[in-house]
């Protein structure tokens, strides 16, 4: 019996099977109810007492390898099956959809190719920005609104800390880091604390401009920007320039386009006035340039900050804020990306 016993515990070792139907023909054989494991058990009482204590030994070690033996070759030729399976018809066609560009995305790539053809190079900054960067370096005063929790997310309380609420700190990260010539474009996600509606959002995207050079004027500015509303909007479209007040550029200007819809002739679009505003800018001011180690009687600049979703908007026809982020697939589906 002792000698069957190891016998069959060496057969089971040394077990392997090529599908799961033999797996479990040997299991039945061995472990099932009336399998061997059973018959050597039940020879138990027949075995002398001073055999009694290897031939317990081996049954049970002969129970412990059928059953690891069992599951180790169902796992892997369950496994070979799903492979097998995966390989089995690389060619069937495949009927899924194909997502379409975000159109945020495509208004965004639009306005960096048409920055980087006249030599505008990428930069990026972080979310969570400081206040040095946000605010103290581009000449916010201490106690300008724009510091205050009501428009800014503070990051857990701590007054240093925020998400950026403009990609103008993009521009103070450049200057700090590099010397003039600077030519630079920074999109990105800014947020502010805002209740959300059709107009408003707590977050954003904007697109930051930056130039410093040796004698860039006002003048470089005017033709740097109907140049990009030109590519935008159309060859026909004007621009026009309204002094405005930002603390970080002196002078400084809000730019209107007109409006693409009515061609300028008056709409509810541009509320009968024939423009629409889309952009911030100005002339760099010197402190600005002066905290970011760039001397501001050698250089001068100009800097612009554009809303992504205000430009989307005028060229989509999109009204409401909220659907650039719903993930709505009826709205998304709409948009095809040139690039
Ligand atoms: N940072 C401004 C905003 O978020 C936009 C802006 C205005 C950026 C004028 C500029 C600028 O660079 O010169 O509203």
């Amino acid at each position: 019996m002792l000698e069957q016993a190891k016998s069959l515990l060496e057969e089971t070792k040394n077990f392997s099977a090529k599908s799961i139907e033999e797996v479990e023909a040997f299991r039945i054989k061995v472990l099932g109810s009336k399998g061997e494991l059973k018959k050597l058990f039940a020879e138990f009482k027949s075995i002398p007492n001073e055999d009694k204590k290897e031939y317990g030994a081996v049954l049970n070690q002969l129970k412990e390898a059928a059953q690891d033996r069992v599951n180790e070759l169902k796992a892997a030729l369950a496994d070979a099956v799903t492979s097998a399976d995966d390989k089995m018809d690389l060619s069937r066609p495949v009927n899924a959809e194909l997502g379409s560009r975000h159109p945020i995305s495509i208004v965004k790539n639009q306005i960096i190719e048409i920055f980087n053809r006249i030599g505008y190079q990428i930069s990026e900054g972080p979310e969570i920005e400081d206040d040095w960067h946000n605010f103290t370096a581009l000449n916010f005063p201490p106690e300008h609104p724009a510091r205050d929790m009501q428009d800014t997310f503070f990051v857990a309380k701590n007054p240093d800390m925020a998400l950026r609420t403009h990609t103008s700190s993009v521009q103070v990260r450049v200057m700090e880091n590099n010397q003039p010539p600077i030519r630079t474009i920074s999109p990105g996600r800014v947020y502010r604390n805002e209740a959300i509606s059709a107009r408003a959002h707590c977050f954003f995207h904007q697109i930051e401009g930056l130039y410093i050079d040796k004698n860039v004027s006002f003048a470089d500015l005017k033709q740097t920007l109907l140049y990009f509303a030109k590519e935008v909007f159309g060859e026909e479209t004007k621009i026009r320039l309204r002094p405005s007040y930002f603390p970080f550029t002196e002078p400084s200007a809000e730019m209107d386009v007109s409006c693409s819809i009515c061609s300028g002739k008056g709409c509810n679009v541009c509320k009968y006035t024939g423009f629409l505003e889309i952009l911030g800018c100005g002339m760099v001011d010197p402190n600005v340039l002066e905290n970011c180690g760039i001397d501001s009687k050698v250089y001068s600049g100009f800097a612009f900050g554009m809303g992504v979703e205000r430009i989307a908007q005028l060229k989509y026809n999109v009204n409401d804020l909220r659907l650039y982020s719903e993930n709505d697939k009826e709205f998304l589906s709409q948009f095809k990306a040139e690039i």
